[in-house]
């Protein structure tokens, strides 16, 4: 990895995630979480102040040990103990069904392989367990569309692998999720970056 990978993207992850159009998604999808839950790709921890506390223990993946330490201080200053998993999400190193809520915000666009990664979240949920998720990706108007592939090649190297255009509904039903309560719209932005798709979804 290098320097940008190790010490500025991180940084610019940080930044870029503080933004009140995402805080308008935590505050609608995180309180949701109960039980044992894990977080997928937990970055510097912007998701923690929505917790509630129907939370019994927050599990932490994320691979990069600087968002890890960022999300560490969060979590210290707000006194919620987080358990940290230095693990890629595709391959998760947590017992089957052992898990009640799986969260992912703004992660599955950049995870490399984000089928395999959504079957790990399967395999790990409990039966009656939720997927709560806040993604950017595929806009449904061909004219956004056609910005979101054009963009894609040059976006992927300056976004530390971020994606414009993953159909994130498709890629939750195809690993075998029943999606519940979907909702997707444009936040503000520019469109080839902003259309969410955000909601629940359970073991199929
Ligand atoms: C745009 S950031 C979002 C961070 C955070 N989820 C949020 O909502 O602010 C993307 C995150 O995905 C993480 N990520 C990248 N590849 C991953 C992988 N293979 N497994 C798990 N997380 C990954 C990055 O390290 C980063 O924390």
């Amino acid at each position: 990895m290098g320097i940008y990978e190790s010490w500025i993207l991180p940084w610019v992850i940080d930044l870029s995630m503080r933004n009140k159009e995402a805080r308008r998604f935590r505050e609608r999808v995180i309180p949701l979480a109960r039980g044992r839950v894990l977080e997928i790709g937990i970055g510097s921890g912007l998701n923690l102040p929505f917790y509630s506390g129907a939370v019994e223990q927050l599990l932490g993946l994320e691979p990069s040990p600087q968002l890890v330490r960022m999300a560490n201080r969060r979590g210290e200053r707000m006194a919620l103990p987080v358990e940290f998993l230095a693990a890629s999400a595709e391959n998760i190193p947590l017992d089957s069904r052992s898990v009640d809520t799986v969260v992912t915000t703004w992660t599955l666009c950049t995870i490399p392989d984000a089928g395999a990664a959504l079957r790990e979240m399967r395999r790990v949920l409990k039966p009656g367990g939720t997927l709560l998720f806040a993604e950017h990706g595929l806009a449904p108007d061909p004219g956004v569309q056609r910005w979101q592939h054009r963009l894609n090649p040059l976006w992927n190297r300056i976004g530390g692998g971020c994606n414009l255009n993953r159909r994130i509904d498709a890629l939750i039903a195809e690993a075998g999720f029943r999606l519940d309560g979907l909702e997707t719209e444009y936040a503000k932005g520019p469109k080839p970056l902003s259309f969410i798709y955000c909601g629940r979804a359970n073991p199929a």
